[in-house]
């Protein structure tokens, strides 16, 4: 059987978009605020596979159609400020009043609005990318136009962020017509933010991404596989969305691993479909769970190793037993795996996993 339906690879967009209608709904009245607005700069956090790359793009979409030039999804790395303008000037190019061209002795501004050439010299001296992003935005609104910047894997100690950050908050000061998305994992971001150039972003619009809701994947379940002409019971649809635990990516792994695992009939057993669940959730661990746990120190792991003898949550006082080490240094370790998304608090004094199936790929792999 092919698979026309489910994409489970980073970055790709899916076939459907499921949920995500309040952050979407966010954003859109976000455009309609007046320039330097706090929740026209968005910083968007969540684990790899949450879906911050597949919203980036959903973004640069509603912003066209909203009439904004868009410098789509930028990694950052040492090229991404020339990106970005480069970005802006394609996109935007209808609206820029004219483009550079390199003749000899020079570089002459051509073919402005009318068609003709314009002959006037450009100032020859090299501007920064801030003074270079400020004038693009600024012609681009003077053309009614306005900007929306999308940043994705974001991380600590960037120079190139820091660059772009400095020049938006110049921009905002201007008061022109600008918006910015930035996206990356908990754990990064907590540390760009006790950055002090990038203060900044601590007035930003924070959004940490939820998992999807199970009903959202069910019923989006329900309307792939019954377009794919494949028969699955009502309860395998709903054990399938259940085992998700509204991880978009391992919605999409567990999907793909169906369709594979359909018979010719279009009908799957109960022991193909257990198999292909198992398939995507070792996927998933291995993509997911591995990354998760690469920053973190031994003792954070730990600290987590503890908690996966338990079932769904762990009161610290076990944790603080188990370890056999002091109560304030389980409160420190609590406070930095709730900061780098891996943990979380339902109540005082108890923690549960905030990472899908975290809990069975550490037993698994760390319990003695
Ligand atoms: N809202 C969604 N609905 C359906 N599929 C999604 C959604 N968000 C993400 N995906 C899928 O999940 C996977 C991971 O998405 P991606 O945006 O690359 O995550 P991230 O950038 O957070 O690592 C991709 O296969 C993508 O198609
Ligand atoms: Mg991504």
């Amino acid at each position: 059987m092919r698979d026309t339906v489910f994409v489970p690879s980073f970055g790709n967009r899916p076939r459907n978009l499921v949920g995500r209608e309040e952050i979407i709904n966010q954003f859109e009245t976000s455009l309609q605020s007046i320039p330097g607005s706090r929740e026209r700069a968005m910083l968007m956090l969540g684990q790899r596979g949450s879906g911050k790359t597949v919203l980036l793009l959903e973004f640069a979409d509603i912003a066209r159609k909203h009439g904004c030039i868009v410098a789509s999804p930028t990694v950052v790395s040492k090229e991404m400020p020339s990106r970005v303008l480069e970005k802006l000037r394609e996109e935007g190019k209808a609206y820029l009043p004219g483009t550079k061209v390199q003749l000899s002795g020079g570089s002459v501004s051509a073919f402005g609005f009318g068609g003709g050439f314009d002959l006037k010299m450009e100032d020859q001296a090299p501007r920064s990318f801030a003074w270079d992003l400020s004038r693009i935005c600024s012609d681009l609104n003077q053309n009614g136009k306005p900007v929306l910047i999308l940043i994705d894997e974001v991380r600590a100690n960037q120079d190139e962020l820091r660059q772009l950050i400095v020049a938006y908050q110049e921009m905002v000061g201007e008061g022109l017509d600008v918006f910015m998305v930035l996206a990356g994992l908990p754990s990064t971001i907590s540390s760009v933010l006790n950055d002090h150039v990038l203060t900044f972003l601590n007035r930003a619009l924070k959004i940490n991404l939820p998992p999807l809701r199970i009903g959202d994947v069910e019923f989006y379940y329900r309307k792939a596989f019954s377009d794919l002409n494949i028969c699955l019971t009502d309860e395998q649809i709903s054990d399938a969305a259940q085992e998700t635990e509204g991880s978009p990516y391992l919605m999409q792994l567990i999907g793909h691993y169906l369709v594979m695992g359909t018979e010719a009939g279009g009908a799957i057993s109960d022991s193909l479909f257990s198999s292909a669940i198992q398939k995507a959730k070792e996927d998933f661990m291995n993509d997911i769970c591995e990354t998760a746990l690469a920053p973190l120190s031994d003792k954070d792991i730990a600290f987590l190793a503890a908690m996966a003898v338990d079932g769904d949550t762990t009161e610290l006082s076990d944790i603080i037993s188990r370890l056999q080490c002091s109560s304030s240094l389980v409160q420190t370790y609590k406070r930095r795996l709730i900061q780098a998304g891996i943990i979380n608090q339902p109540r005082r004094g108890v923690v549960q996993f905030a990472v899908p199936y975290l809990r069975d790929y550490l037993y698994k792999n760390y319990a003695d």
